[in-house]
């Protein structure tokens, strides 16, 4: 059974190829990359596959059963019609099942509402398609947050516009795990799952730091308008507008949903103590 993953040379798409390989062998795993040089392609099968190219794919997916389609990082309107080839070439290989990474929460409110919505449209395009699929909503990644706990701590701050609101947070490794079991078990054909770990406001993930880094990081919730004007300010409309949007979402309780995680891959999430300090151990 052959295993395309997209997107292979990004973060996520590593990930998932090193939590294949214990289960598949490497012999089974093929990564259909944009870029093909990523020094993690090494030792794989690499295929070029740009999702602006139909034609890639065509070729790209001759042979493979399962795709593990990870969604791109273009604005809304391009994704769809990015996805659309990669679905419409599963269709003319024979693909029989197709494995989405889309993202949690429904929502209309926010700059980040239409990045929802494009997900939930390449669900339906998947669908639509008439091939086998699971559809896996992700939670909020944590990894970024990590990445950023020098600057929290040397601003003795995280600030943004979550304000209360609960928040499903998971990280690229734990979805991983959950997507190297889909891929490979029994019973995940035609399926929507929630994969996220535990749900936490920004007072207490403050506070989660604060316990492992020995800090005294404090949650400053400012408002939506002023945090958006601040992240476009530094990021640009585009980008500013997304991670402003996401944190509105955070204070709107989109991103609190139920968890499939522990159905899927029969253990607990790692909780957001863990995961803080896997990474703590990692960095040291
Ligand atoms: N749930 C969350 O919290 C969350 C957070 C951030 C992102 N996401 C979503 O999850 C996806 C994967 O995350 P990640 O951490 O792996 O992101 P990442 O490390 O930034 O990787 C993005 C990947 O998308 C690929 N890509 C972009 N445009 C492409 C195109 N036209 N054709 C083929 N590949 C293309 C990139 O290829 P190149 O190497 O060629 O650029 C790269 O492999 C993102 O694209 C985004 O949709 C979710």
């Amino acid at each position: 059974m052959k295993i395309a993953v997209t997107a292979a040379s990004g973060k996520l798409g590593k990930a998932i190829i090193e939590k294949l390989i214990p289960e598949t062998g490497i012999d089974n795993i093929v990564a259909i990359a944009r870029n093909t040089t990523a020094p993690h392609l090494d030792n794989l099968e690499v295929r070029k596959g740009d999702y602006n190219r139909y034609e890639d794919f065509i070729k790209a997916l001759n042979g493979i059963d399962i795709l593990i389609l990870i969604s791109s990082s273009s604005e809304p309107e391009e994704r769809i019609e990015q996805h659309r080839n990669v679905i419409k070439a599963a269709k003319f290989c024979g693909v029989k099942r197709i494995i989405y990474s889309s993202i949690i929460g429904n929502q209309d409110k926010t700059l980040f509402s239409n990045i929802v919505k494009s997900n939930r449209q390449t669900e339906k395009d998947i669908v639509d398609s008439g091939i086998s699929y699971t559809i896996c909503r992700n939670g909020l990644y944590i990894d970024p947050d990590l990445e950023y706990i020098p600057h929290y701590i040397k601003d003795g701050v995280i600030e943004n516009c979550a304000g209360n609101g609960i928040a499903s947070y998971t990280s690229r490794n734990e979805l991983a795990f959950a997507y190297s079991k889909i891929a490979t078990g029994k019973h995940h054909t035609n399926r929507v799952y929630n994969l996220t770990g535990p749900a936490i406001t920004q007072s207490e993930l403050a506070e989660q730091i604060n316990n492992i880094y020995g800090t005294s990081l404090i949650f400053k919730d400012i408002t939506p308008k002023e945090y958006i004007k601040l992240r476009q300010e530094a990021l640009g409309s585009f980008m500013g507008g997304i991670i402003g949007g996401i944190y509105e979402s955070i204070r709107l309780n989109y991103f609190n949903v139920e968890s499939d995680f522990k159905k899927i891959t029969a253990r607990d999430h790692r909780t957001v103590t863990e995961m803080i300090t896997e990474y703590k151990n990692k960095t040291l």
